[in-house]
């Protein structure tokens, strides 16, 4: 039995996050200072080496306001990575264009150039590039077809801040890029989301929508702020118990019940609608987490780097028939955020885990992160992008996060193929 290990539920968040997150709480005349944010944007923009940067309260409000800001609407087409999040369709949806689903490559989950070359038409605009859990894009290859077509290019750094493609900074290869700093990703505010671009024009209109904006609410940045101090509360307490009735887990229904973490999705998202409160503007005192988790962010990209390098050398070494791929390449350039592996029966090996107090990650086991009689409301058809499909049902993700040690590693390589795997 190891230690128990949950892939989600804030896994960059680190004594020095919860004491400033607490910090922030006891003061709440100064959540909405602007200062901290023009700071966090300085500091993202330095980092990726671009010019400007515009934050605002999440990735999708980035995306929704770029394209706004792009000139795209009704008429227009947006080509998307099929293996992705609702959240990043929507936009395209809330504008009035239409999501143009691209299918994936079965070994880097990224878009397939075959079926990108298929779904172009004369009212392609724009296509968004997902660096799927932070394995790189060809980004040579994207660029050659934007070029050809005429279109925008919009890379999503939400897998990715600080990777690599060939030398070159990922989110440098487009006309303008968005962050996510949402509660799992790379770096984490809660919540939160920036473009960055080095088009100063598309800065302009970004900064001029956004100025418009309204704050983000007052309870929602309340919860966005106890939700670091929560977890680091609730996960030693998740076991503490009797079979399945345990401290963590009263907790969790407590906190579900006055919805005191929040949602990171509303529920009508799921069904490809705009909550009014969307786009809003980050708040200094989630820019304020950024900061910190900013100065981390090497060490943290440094770690990753280093564990899914032992996960492929511990998982290339045992054989195990529940096991149908793993990503075969040690990284260099780039670090992941989690460890992709397909799997005969995800079920199955989610269940072995968890007996072991393990939780691992499921991104992107369901289409779009949507119950399937939703699809035709995304505007998506089922079969379109049949690789997708198929990844969908065999993904697992491992986790990678700065708690997960040599040690980690190895216990779940063991638990997910029943072997040795030191
Ligand atoms: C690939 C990808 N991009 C963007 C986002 C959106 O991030 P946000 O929650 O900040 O809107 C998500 C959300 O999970 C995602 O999976």
């Amino acid at each position: 039995m190891t230690k128990p290990i949950f892939i989600a539920a804030s896994p960059n968040t680190q004594k020095d996050d919860v004491c400033l997150a607490f910090k922030q709480l006891l003061w709440p005349f100064g959540w909405y200072s602007k200062k901290p944010v023009k700071e966090f944007e300085g500091a993202v923009q330095d980092y990726l080496g671009l010019k400007n940067a515009i934050a605002v309260d999440s990735a999708r409000s980035a995306f929704y306001l770029t394209l706004k800001a792009l000139g795209i609407g009704f008429g227009d087409e947006v080509l998307l990575p099929s293996f992705t999040c609702v959240v990043i369709v929507n936009p395209v949806l809330w504008v009035g264009a239409k999501p143009v689903f691209v299918d994936i490559n079965r070994k880097n989950f990224n878009i397939d150039f075959s079926d990108l070359e298929k779904k172009v038409t004369p009212k392609t605009k724009a296509i968004l590039v997902q660096h799927t859990f932070g394995i790189p894009v060809e980004m040579e290859k994207v660029t050659a077809f934007a070029k050809k077509h005429n279109l925008k290019i919009i890379e999503d750094l939400a897998h990715s801040i600080g990777g690599k493609y060939k030398g070159k900074t990922l989110g440098t290869f487009g006309d303008a890029s968005v962050l996510t700093f949402g509660i799992e990703k790379v770096i984490s505010t809660v919540r939160g989301g920036m473009v960055v671009t080095n088009d100063r024009n598309l800065a302009q209109k970004l900064r001029e929508k956004v100025s418009s904006c309204p704050r983000m609410g007052l309870y929602r940045t309340f919860t966005s702020l106890f939700n670091p101090v929560f977890w680091v509360i609730t996960k030693p307490l998740y076991y503490l118990g009797i079979k399945k009735i345990t401290l963590g887990r009263f907790f969790i229904a407590i906190s579900r019940l006055m919805n005191a973490t929040g949602q990171m999705i509303e529920k009508e998202e799921y069904a490809g609608q705009k909550p009014g409160f969307i786009p809003s503007k980050m708040p200094g005192t989630l820019a304020k987490l950024g900061l910190n988790q900013m100065k981390k962010l090497e060490k943290y990209n440094k770690h990753r780097k280093q564990i899914g390098n032992l996960y492929f050398e511990k998982l290339s070494k045992i054989a195990s028939s529940e096991i149908i791929y793993y990503y075969p390449k040690k990284m260099s350039e780039c670090s992941l955020l989690r460890y992709p592996i397909l799997v005969k029966n995800p079920d199955l090996i989610h269940a072995k885990a968890k007996k072991n107090r393990i939780i691992l990650g499921n991104w992107y086991e369901r289409m779009f992160h949507i119950p399937v009689e939703n699809l035709e409301l995304i505007g998506y058809k089922k079969e379109t992008a049949k690789n997708a499909e198929w990844v969908a049902r065999h993904i697992i993700n491992l986790p990678i996060y700065w708690a997960i040690n040599e040690k980690s590693v190895i216990a779940i390589s063991q638990i997910i193929c029943g072997k040795t795997a030191a």
